[in-house]
């Protein structure tokens, strides 16, 4: 059986690119593989969340990955601060992690333009801590977003970087993973690249159907294609985008065909089927999210259990990787 981990940070709701960049998959995956699905609560702390705020953040996710249908007794799913183990191994591992490499990562470099005023350690290494959750399961497999390409690629390193200074075959080589498929980005509906919640251009799982229809209604638009078989700009790109997520082929088929004659004035219509489909898609998941988050025992029973499974694997890791790098006095003759 494969191994597959990943995890999503609670610093707010889902939103459309978490659910087909991530969740959709967590939840394919779950049926035939060995999975692992956390909550990445320790990565979420490298911009000082409320905290006050930040349990309700991982409770609010919780619920939103069962009401997805993450399935605990098919997947192992907990918090990751609830497994001491990643944060050794995380220390570990910070070892074989070096300044260049980290200062030049990509999600650090724009953290770091966007905050100038908190560039901090945690920050610059949190694509170690990404590859230990990773690696402290021997993931074959990682469902993540295109935005996290390049993490992917430095745990790779990581683990061969670890492999060949000790001279062992120990950590194995995790892929960023869509069924086969280039990996997902889903834009803002405001024209501006992806949608994501420093943005501010995020649908809800949780939004209301009116807060759907008003977002999609004020998504950027222009006059219409000027003339036959035009390219689409960006903004009207991103529209096709999700109107492919969340429609059928016909339905993308049909509008592809309208932009393609140059007629104009079908925007309304398009934004209405986009509003609905979506609409169809979230309801069921946001109404099954307010009965669960107020299952408090369940909830706390879901992330024990998970945390004592996750805590076996990872528990193995770190002793056999301590054995490796040395840290053996007491088992040494
Ligand atoms: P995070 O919390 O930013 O996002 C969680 C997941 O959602 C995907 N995603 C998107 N996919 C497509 N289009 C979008 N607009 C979009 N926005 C977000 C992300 O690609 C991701 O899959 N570092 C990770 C969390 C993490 C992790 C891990 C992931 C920590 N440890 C180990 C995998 C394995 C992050 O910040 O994701």
């Amino acid at each position: 059986m494969e191994i597959v981990v990943s995890g999503i940070r609670p610093t707010g709701n889902l939103h459309l690119g978490n659910y087909y960049g991530a969740l959709v998959n967590f939840i394919k995956m779950q049926e035939e593989n060995k999975c692992f699905f956390f909550i990445a609560d320790w990565h979420s702390l490298t911009t000082h969340p409320d905290p006050d705020r930040l349990p309700i953040n991982v409770k609010n996710v919780l619920s939103e990955y069962l009401a997805c249908g993450l399935d605990p007794e098919k997947a192992t799913v907990y918090i990751q601060s609830d497994v001491p183990e990643i944060a050794e191994l995380y220390l570990l591992l910070n070892m074989h992690a070096y300044l260049g490499e980290l200062e030049k990562t990509v999600s650090f470099k724009e953290k770091a333009r966007q905050n100038p005023n908190n560039v901090n350690a945690g920050l610059l290494t949190y694509p170690v801590l990404m590859a230990t959750d990773i690696l402290i399961h021997h993931a074959d497999y990682v469902p993540v977003g295109k935005d996290q390409e390049q993490h992917l690629e430095m745990t790779r390193n990581y683990a061969a970087r670890f492999n060949y200074k000790y001279g062992v075959e120990y950590f194995k080589q995790p892929t960023a993973y869509n069924f086969g498929k280039e990996l997902i980005k889903i834009p803002g509906l405001d024209g501006s690249g992806k949608m994501g919640k420093s943005e501010g251009n995020c649908i809800y799982l949780t939004d209301s159907p009116k807060d759907i229809e008003n977002k999609v209604k004020k998504a950027l638009t222009d006059n219409g294609p000027e003339g036959i078989n035009t390219p689409k700009p960006d903004y009207i790109e991103n529209l096709f985008t999700i109107l492919k997520v969340v429609s059928t082929p016909e339905v993308v088929a049909y509008y592809d065909n309208l932009w393609n004659t140059g007629e104009t004035k079908w925007y309304g219509k398009l934004k209405k089927q986009l509003a609905e489909d979506i609409i169809r898609t979230t309801s069921p998941i946001r109404e099954r999210i307010d009965s669960i988050k107020n299952d408090d025992a369940y909830l706390q029973q879901v992330t024990k259990e998970g945390a004592a499974k996750a805590r076996e694997t990872a528990g193995k890791t770190l002793r056999e990787v301590r054995e490796m790098m040395g840290l053996s006095f007491h088992s040494a003759r």
